[in-house]
């Protein structure tokens, strides 16, 4: 353990290493971690000295709750101090008054001071969530202005108790193989059901996850989904993230009905919800399609002034955005206002260029690595290769039909919320509004398949500021209801301690 740890004490952090007298003391508390131990032999079998280990490093609150798992190729003393840091911020934000949900929602992370060191979060810690439960099934099923009625399919209308039992699946961080990430760790509420921090997420044990999170917002609207359009209803959604390996890596849809069966009264709580069916492969999409279904966010200020005849609803600027957006910009060409309401989406698949630029584009020679909070260093991008995993190919709609023609095409997000779901586009290469609005000022990135809908617009300064003040118009009223929700949601965590030698 000593040589062991003179190679991490160079790197000048004071590391303390613990073990313990004899392997026999050592073995229960390796065997309670699920982590093996093997001596090493020489090419004649003869015992080396040496032990072999599978090392997983478990981060372990004050109250012995296992809060990370962190695989060997993903562990780095700033990933570790920075989640360290982040559970003390918890025990003070406990300390501290709770804060309330109206100071967190509405606004997105704001990211500014992240380079300089100085970046503050309003993610909030566990503890200091406060927010109060919403009847989820009436909020879904209000009637609001420019909005249609949610759309419920026959076999799996809305239902409290099936409401209640996706919401709660959403928040379990022990859905995941290794018991530690939920998908509201991907879609974090306060964030708008998105990340801000990430132009592309990262799964289990820091694995690379090679597209944009999307808003869960509205999500109920959407008649396709994912960035290439794959699946249609949110019944079937839920097993990408579940089975995905760079996601919650669970290995087989059996294994996870096992490990929900094993979870507290879940499976009482399937049979009162699918009464004669229980906890199967359809029921638990069921629930986790009920829950999302009702994250209804309208109406948005621009919604009140198109179509609930709020005349001052929204400024002066966004109005002459909306003119730009529906007239000299021809943004509605793909994301559509209709006369009843405004999907801001067509359902189809366009090539804007952002998919052909990654791959396609020129090649950087170095790349600014931000290695910790106010820490750039530019990096040769030969090194970066060397040690990262190869950038994932993305190829958009093709890969699901397979016709070259749809190299590069993605489905159009829908634009609601948009304000609050930074960073942007499939794999959130364009961190602001602003920066958005420039793009397709440009006429997006010029290659053979673009969209024939998109060329080149001339916006002056104030017309570019109108189309984000537009665009800032989206955010649904009832976006910090729905954060108070899942503030109140009970959140599933591994009740597994550290076992005592
Ligand atoms: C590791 C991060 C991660 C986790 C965990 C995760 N998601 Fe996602 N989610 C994503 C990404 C990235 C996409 C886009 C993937 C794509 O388009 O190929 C996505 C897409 C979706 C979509 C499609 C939305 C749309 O508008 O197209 C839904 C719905 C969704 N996730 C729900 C869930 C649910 C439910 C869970 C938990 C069972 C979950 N996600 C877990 C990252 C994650
Ligand atoms: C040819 C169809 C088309 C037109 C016209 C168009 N868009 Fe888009 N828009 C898309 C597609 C497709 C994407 C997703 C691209 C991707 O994921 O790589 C997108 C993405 C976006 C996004 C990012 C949304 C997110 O959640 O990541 C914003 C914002 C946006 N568009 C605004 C606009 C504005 C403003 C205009 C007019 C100036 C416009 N769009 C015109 C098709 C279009």
């Amino acid at each position: 353990m000593e040589r062991y740890a003179a190679g991490f004490r160079a790197s000048g952090v004071p590391w303390a290493f613990a073990t313990t007298r004899s392997p026999e003391a050592l073995a229960p508390i390796l065997d309670g971690y699920g982590q093996s131990v093997s001596p090493e032999y020489d090419a004649t079998g003869r015992e080396l000295g040496t032990l072999s280990h599978v090392l997983r490093v478990y981060l372990i609150d004050a109250e012995a709750r296992v809060r990370n798992i962190y695989s060997v190729s993903f562990l780095h003393a700033d990933t570790l101090l920075a989640d360290v840091r982040t559970l003390l911020l918890e025990a003070e934000s406990a300390a501290a008054p709770a804060q309330t949900v109206a100071a967190t929602a509405g606004t997105r992370d704001p990211r500014t001071g992240y380079v300089e060191g100085v970046y503050t979060s309003r993610s909030v810690g566990l503890a200091a969530r406060r927010g109060a439960p919403l009847d989820l099934v009436a909020h879904a099923r209000t009637r609001r202005p420019g909005l249609p009625a949610i759309p419920e399919p026959a076999d799996n209308a809305l239902r409290a108790d099936r409401v209640a039992l996706g919401r709660r699946l959403f928040f379990d961080r022990r859905l995941s193989l290794n018991g530690t990430l939920s998908c509201a760790m991907c879609h974090i509420p306060e964030q708008g059901f998105t990340n801000n921090e990430l132009a592309t997420s990262i799964g289990f044990e820091g694995r690379t996850v090679r597209r944009n999170a999307p808003t869960l917002f509205d999500v109920g609207f959407r008649e396709r989904l994912f960035h290439d359009g794959r699946e249609r209803r949110l019944e079937h959604q839920v097993w990408s993230p579940l089975l995905a390996a760079n996601e919650m890596a669970n290995p087989s849809v059996g294994a996870v009905l096992d490990r929900v069966a094993g979870l507290d009264d879940y499976p009482e709580a399937f049979r009162t919800a699918f009464p004669g069916r229980g906890l199967g492969v359809e029921t638990l999409g069921m629930a986790f399609a009920s829950y999302q279904r009702t994250l209804v966010s309208g109406p948005s200020p621009f919604e009140r002034w198109r179509y609930g005849g709020e005349s001052d609803a929204i400024s002066e600027a966004a109005q002459r955005g909306f003119a730009l957006f529906a007239g000299k910009a021809a943004c509605v060409d793909c994301h559509r206002v209709d006369d009843a309401w405004a999907p801001f989406e067509d359902g189809a698949f366009h090539n804007t260029g952002v998919g052909y630029l990654a791959a396609m584009g020129p090649a950087e020679t170095t790349q600014e690595v931000l290695v910790a909070p106010g820490v750039v260093v530019e990096v040769d991008r030969a090194i970066v290769d060397a040690v990262s995993e190869p950038r994932p190919a993305d190829l958009g709609r093709y890969e699901i039909t397979q016709d070259p023609d749809d190299r590069w095409r993605y489905l159009t997000p829908s634009l609601r919320n948009v304000a609050l779901t930074a960073p942007y586009m499939h794999d959130g290469s364009i961190a602001t509004l602003e920066e958005v609005v420039a793009f397709y000022a440009r006429g997006g990135v010029p290659n053979p398949g673009l969209d024939p809908l998109l060329r080149p617009v001339v916006l002056d300064a104030r017309e570019r500021a109108d189309l984000v003040a537009f665009l800032e118009a989206l955010t649904g009223d009832g976006v910090p209801a729905l954060v108070g929700d899942a503030f109140a949601a009970p959140v599933g965590e591994r009740r597994d301690t550290a076992p005592t030698p």
